[in-house]
């Protein structure tokens, strides 16, 4: 992972640059890094503010051989390298099942994960990983500011962006592994656990069918998480996963 980095100045989003050289040929391990992004995407079709020089902007470009279903593993991947290379330069945060970062409750950082796929086989997967670092306060935008927050704003002065991506590489090539050359991602998984933010928690699930409330127990072996609603325990694989009280 890592091996080769293309670097650009502005681009519109990385993950899109990825897709795009993925669809060309480009090798696994690929990363698409850019100082700013002009049309930086996020889930469920948000944008993501990435201004200049002040957050890690980057995208994976990954070929794994796995069934289409387990692409989400990577996404816990992705969120354990990130935890884990901010608990190395003493940033507490947590992780929000499946995709967040949470530092002080609010957001510090977003995974969006795109897959081309044929039935059983990925023919590429793009994670992309957007971490908010010296974005000062006033900075960010006033709609989402009760959400949203940079490592700097809570921290109260800047961290070392260059450090943190190494650190997010190095951690993910050895979660990545793990799931090649095992299947399993079980050291990503005891990552989740433990820095889960939601984990014991009465939690608010908000899907597509509408709004309900249940307690969450565990993430699986598998990355799933697992929820008790009036007794009944049921597996998640996706959703937008809202807390009560944050
Ligand atoms: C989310 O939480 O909604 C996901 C945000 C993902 C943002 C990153 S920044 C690098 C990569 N390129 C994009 O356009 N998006 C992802």
């Amino acid at each position: 992972i890592g091996r080769k980095i293309i670097h650009f100045d502005s681009i519109d989003s990385t993950n899109i640059k990825a897709k795009q050289l993925a669809a060309e040929g480009a090798k696994e391990g690929t990363v698409v890094i850019a100082e700013e992004q002009t049309m930086g995407r996020g889930r469920l079709g948000r944008g993501w503010v990435s201004p200049k020089g002040k957050g890690i902007w980057m995208s994976i470009i990954l070929r794994p051989n796995i069934d289409p279903i387990d692409a989400s593993k990577v996404t816990q991947i992705g969120a354990a390298a990130v935890w884990s290379a901010l608990s190395k330069v003493g940033v507490d945060a947590y992780i929000k099942w499946p995709n967040d970062i949470v530092l002080n409750g609010k957001k510090v950082c977003g995974i969006l994960t795109e897959m081309s796929a044929e039935l059983n086989r990925i023919n590429y997967l793009v994670i992309g990983i957007g971490v908010n670092v010296n974005i000062n306060s006033q900075e960010i935008p006033k709609e989402i500011n009760n959400i949203a927050t940079s490592i700097k704003a809570e921290v109260g002065h800047d961290v070392d962006r260059k450090f943190i991506t190494a650190e997010i590489l190095n951690n993910f090539e050895r979660f990545y592994n793990e799931l090649i050359k095992y299947g399993s991602i079980k050291t990503s998984i005891e990552i989740c656990r433990k820095a889960s933010i939601l984990l014991g928690r009465e939690i608010k699930i908000i899907t597509n069918k509408g709004e309900r409330r249940a307690k969450a127990i565990d993430i699986t072996e598998q990355g799933e998480l697992l929820i008790e609603e009036n007794g009944k325990i049921e597996k998640l694989i996706s959703g937008e996963i809202s807390v009560r009280g944050i």
